[in-house]
């Protein structure tokens, strides 16, 4: 059995708490098979640590989080939060995390499972097979740029503004990541801006282009403007393999992206950060789904964009491959036997809650690991 390794779980809102639940009976049961164990702990963010701590993270989570071998978060916020304010809005956890923690490289893969090819928009033909990887950089970008405000002008008119602003570090390392996954994928990067544009945009593709001469000439890079390029994942979605760009368009792109495959409530995250001297490399997973308050509560939400986020913490932080691959064999597995949560239900296909779901993925669970 490995080491003790330090998991910090932060639910959050809404339908967090919910999807965690399962996750955690997961989790449960590979402690029972002895295949793992965790020191878990677990920390209150966004609106739940409002109302409890009058601030949507404290300072020790953020430090909890720091010395964890990695953070599984669930989703923030909801209407009840609303009316605090823009300097305490619950979303403020997840963007502390990532600028604290200097988390600059979020993946957010979208990948069509087969049983579920008749649950996307779109035509069957056009995602069928769909496996393509959005790398967005989470720490800078239009998200963090200063200046930034709402201010009066001499006229009496007020003006809003936000910078985008991009260093060379900035772009050469979440490139870099990007080049590296390329390399053990498809080998194509496709990275997106708008040098027709923006100045910033300019910049980045110059970059891109430097560092792919210098370190990764043996991949194929190709450059696309954001706007072509959310057509392009429409039309033909499989030209893609890796996606590198902004936070702003990432997280545009990643949103479309995700439909692609029928539904946000399958889509995990990882948003990974520098290796430090001794190589370890702070890491946080979450679904790309939010809080979802319309459904929370009703115990129908989808907990496999939770899970895979975890299988996805047991691959890139423990180096746990096979054991993340059979999570993900035992979800399909029930998909392609007919269960669905409510979001990707389909003709023929049995409707079933968050934890009716949660129990037959442990059930094909025993069954793999017999
Ligand atoms: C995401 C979300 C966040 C973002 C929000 C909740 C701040 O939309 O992770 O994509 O904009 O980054
Ligand atoms: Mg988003």
């Amino acid at each position: 059995m490995a080491a003790n390794k330090k998991l910090l779980i932060l639910a959050g809102d809404g339908i967090g708490p919910e999807v965690m639940r399962e996750v955690r009976r997961v989790i449960d049961w590979m402690s029972r098979r002895r295949m793992v164990s965790f020191d878990i702990a677990e920390e209150l963010v966004g609106g739940a640590s409002i109302d409890a701590r009058g601030t949507p993270i404290n300072d020790d989570t953020l430090q909890r989080a720091r010395q964890a071998d990695a953070i599984l978060f669930g989703s923030v916020g909801g209407p009840k939060w609303e009316r605090l304010g823009f300097q305490l809005r619950p979303e403020l956890a997840i963007l502390r995390l990532r600028k604290e923690l200097d988390l600059f490289a979020n993946l957010r893969p979208a990948t069509v499972l087969n049983p579920l090819v008749n649950a996307s928009t779109l035509k069957p033909e056009v995602v069928r097979g769909l496996d393509l990887m959005i790398v967005r950089e989470s720490t800078g970008g239009i998200y963090f740029g200063e200046p930034r405000g709402i201010e009066t002008l001499p006229s009496g008119e007020k003006r809003g503004f936000d910078t985008e602003s991009y260093t060379t570090t900035e772009i050469e390392r979440v490139a870099r990541v990007a080049f590296e996954l390329a390399r053990k994928r498809k080998g194509h990067v496709t990275s997106v801006e708008k040098a027709n544009v923006m100045q910033s945009g300019l910049f980045w593709r110059q970059t891109v282009t430097a560092l792919h001469a210098q370190d990764f000439a043996d991949l194929q890079l190709e450059h696309m403007y954001a706007d072509n390029c959310a057509m392009q994942l429409v039309r033909n979605p499989r030209q893609f393999d890796v996606i590198v760009t902004s936070n702003i368009f990432g997280d545009l792109l990643s949103d479309l992206a995700s439909m692609l495959t029928g539904s946000l409530g399958m889509l995990p995250s990882a948003t990974l950060g520098s290796p430090d001297a001794s190589g370890k490399r702070l890491a946080l997973y979450e679904p790309i789904h939010g809080s979802a308050p319309d459904i929370a509560g009703k115990g129908i939400a989808n907990p496999l964009a939770q899970l895979f986020s975890f299988a996805m913490l047991l691959r890139h932080s423990f180096g746990m491959e096979e054991d993340a691959a059979l999570i993900e064999q035992a979800a399909t597995n029930v998909l392609t036997s007919g269960l669905r949560t409510a979001d990707i239900m389909a003709p023929g296909t049995a409707k079933v809650g968050t934890s009716v779901m949660g129990e037959s993925i442990l059930r094909e669970l025993d069954k793999l690991a017999a």
